[in-house]
């Protein structure tokens, strides 16, 4: 949540840094800003509440020659949305963005104001500028001040500081993400939140460690050097030479990235297929099914911890390995019975929710081995796991969330199959690689029959509520087509499974509200009945099953005609695509900000 990016050398440092924040924009739009240090050593800073377009509007006629320049987007957590609440905080020659949460804030806060520090917003982060420009002003150099003020912080946070005086950007953090990017020729260099903000302008990236005082300065050799909290120079990084390229970050024909990204869905399963099964992949599979698990803790959240449960029933089912799905959020906080020999598995597009962050961690005090199915390669997640399988999505900008689901489930299903012994035979990988080659066939087949979709979405969006049921494997793709309906569509959703809706909700049937029924092969007259009774009570109806199926076409107002044949264990899947197509067609027939739905972010870095 929120973004932070800092810029210093000769390119640009202010365009860099606007370039930067609209990569950064998933992690919070609340309001944007900027401060830069001009060739005179003076500060400038803007900041305004909504989106970053009303900032760039502010800089049109600025003239300066900016030196080095930081910027955020916020996502707000201590005061409301305002100007004056926005980022940078600035305070004499001294300016900080920041991401995170102080927890001790209100405390540092008191002491601060009662040394007559004058709080100008009410945010928590402006302790932190307090903190630094007391310690300068009582003989601190820049670089102690900023460690010193650190020290003082509790909670987990990423800041970056400029210093007008002196020209240097100095960044630090604690359980939130922070990279360093270098530019080629060694003139220019920047911080940011992900290295996605730096595509194009650093050619190689660098992911420090937590407590590591990241230098930008030109007073050094290197224009980035890293340090200790007590000064001395520091080896606690990795770098690694910057993959992403611009292509990925743009959306092409389509009209969001959430429709280009549900696009790129059949593309995506057959190359994951490729690398797991005939490339590098199948020896880390097999690495981690040696691991002989007795259990599983699955740990995410949101959409993840729906793939964690379609994953669940591929590994209980396959592998008769017992699995516990939980809510990160819960879990870190339940005391959970763990045990070595058990493993925990945490899944996750970012690699940097901070719920999934502290579960990894429980697990380890545990002394149980860890497991990532992650999108992001070098996040957090995937560098705190002893072993990670990537999930192949590349870059995922809308911010809900749709291939990385798909691949996360796959990803976890082809677990399964190795845990199975299955890789190890050439015949049972070509029966695998069949199977998801016919889901993407089947997914190719719902795109081709957009229109459809989108039809029944133009008859259903202005209704009242809306129950996205299923039994047994579609259950949990009944919860993510709720969730992806209420987050960009602004309607109250709920996903719930066909059986339960008479033990309490069904009271809020009548002709305003519509039920999408997932109905699969498996237990289909069970389900019809279920939907009978929706229907008895005025519900309208949207069926999501097989076709010439005459009990359940003459049940439902609206129909889309699904072939599960040789689909059964990855139909959820392919059921999940229609789901998206339907929420992000309702969503456009209300007009809301698709990629960047109100009050979200797509990386959650706060618990
Ligand atoms: O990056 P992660 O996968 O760990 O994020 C978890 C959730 O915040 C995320 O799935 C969220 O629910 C999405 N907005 C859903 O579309």
């Amino acid at each position: 949540m929120c973004g932070i990016v800092g810029h210093l050398g000769p390119n640009n440092p202010m365009d860099t840094v606007l370039e930067g924040l609209s990569r950064l924009e998933y992690r919070g739009y609340d309001s944007a800003g900027i401060a830069y240090v001009d060739d005179k050593s003076e500060l400038h800073f803007y900041k305004k509440k909504g989106k970053l377009a009303n900032l760039v509007s502010l800089l049109e006629k600025e003239k300066h020659t900016v030196v080095g320049c930081i910027g955020h987007t916020r996502w707000a957590t201590h005061g409301e949305v305002n100007d004056a609440n926005s980022h940078p905080h600035t305070h004499g020659k001294i300016s900080i963005v920041h991401n995170g949460i102080i927890e001790n804030a209100p405390s540092l806060k008191n002491e601060l104001a009662s040394e007559g520090f004058e709080f100008q917003s009410d945010t928590d982060s402006e302790v932190f500028l307090a903190l630094v420009t007391s310690n300068l002003k009582n003989g601190m150099d820049f670089l102690p001040a900023v460690s010193e003020a650190f020290k003082r912080t509790d909670g987990n946070s990423a800041f970056v500081v400029l210093n007008a005086e002196t020209s240097e950007i100095l960044a630090i953090k604690r359980g939130a993400p922070l990279v360093a990017g270098l530019h080629e020729a060694n003139s220019d260099a920047s911080v940011s939140s992900d290295p996605y903000a730096l595509v194009g302008s650093s050619e190689t990236i660098y992911f420090p460690g937590d407590e590591v005082l990241v230098l930008l300065s030109k007073r050094h050799n290197d224009i980035i050097s890293f340090y200790e909290l007590d000064g001395t120079e520091s080896k606690n990084y990795k770098s690694k030479k910057q993959e992403m390229s611009l292509e990925a970050t743009d959306k092409g024909d389509f009209e969001h990235f959430m429709l280009k990204e549900i696009y790129e869905q059949p593309g995506l399963t057959r190359d994951l297929i490729q690398f797991y099964l005939a490339g590098d992949g199948a020896d880390l599979l097999n690495k981690v099914s040696a691991w002989k698990p007795e259990k599983f803790h699955i740990s995410a959240c949101g959409t993840a911890a729906y793939a964690g449960m379609v994953i669940r029933d591929f590994i209980e089912q396959r592998n008769r390995i017992p699995c516990a799905v939980e809510l990160a959020s819960e879990f870190r906080y339940r005391n959970p019975l763990l045990r070595e020999g058990e493993v925990g598995l945490f899944i996750s597009q970012s690699g940097e929710t901070a719920d999934t962050l502290a579960a990894q961690g429980l697990c380890v005090e545990n002394k149980m081995k860890t497991l990532s199915i992650v999108n992001v390669e070098g996040s957090t997640l995937y560098r705190d796991c002893d072993e990670n399988l990537l999930i192949r999505a590349g870059i995922e900008i809308g911010v809900a969330s749709t291939k990385a689901f798909t691949q996360q489930a796959l990803t976890g299903c082809l677990l399964s199959y190795a845990i199975a012994g299955d890789l190890e035979s050439e015949e049972k990988k070509k029966t695998i690689a069949d199977k998801y080659s016919l889901l993407a066939e089947r997914i190719d087949d719902i795109l081709a029959r957009v229109d459809e979709l989108k039809k029944i979405a133009e008859e259903i969006y202005n209704y009242n509520g809306f129950f996205f049921t299923g039994r047994g494997q579609y259950f949990p793709v009944a919860l993510e087509g709720a969730l992806k309906l209420k987050e960009i569509a602004y309607v109250h959703a709920e996903g719930y499974a066909s059986g339960e809706l008479k033990h309490g909700p069904i009271a809020l049937i009548d002709d305003q509200m519509v039920n999408i029924a997932i109905v699969g092969p498996a237990l289909f007259d069970k389900t019809i009945s279920n939907i009978q009774e929706i229907k008895a009570r005025r519900g309208v109806i949207v069926g999501l099953g097989p076709k010439g199926e005459s009990d359940l076409d003459d049940i439902c107002d609206f129909k889309f005609d699904l072939n599960f044949d040789g689909l059964e264990e990855l139909s959820p899947l392919y059921v999940n695509v229609a789901n998206q197509l339907l929420a992000y067609y309702m969503a456009k027939f209300k007009g809301t900000d698709i990629d960047k739905p109100r009050n979200l972010a797509k990386s959650v870095t706060v618990e």
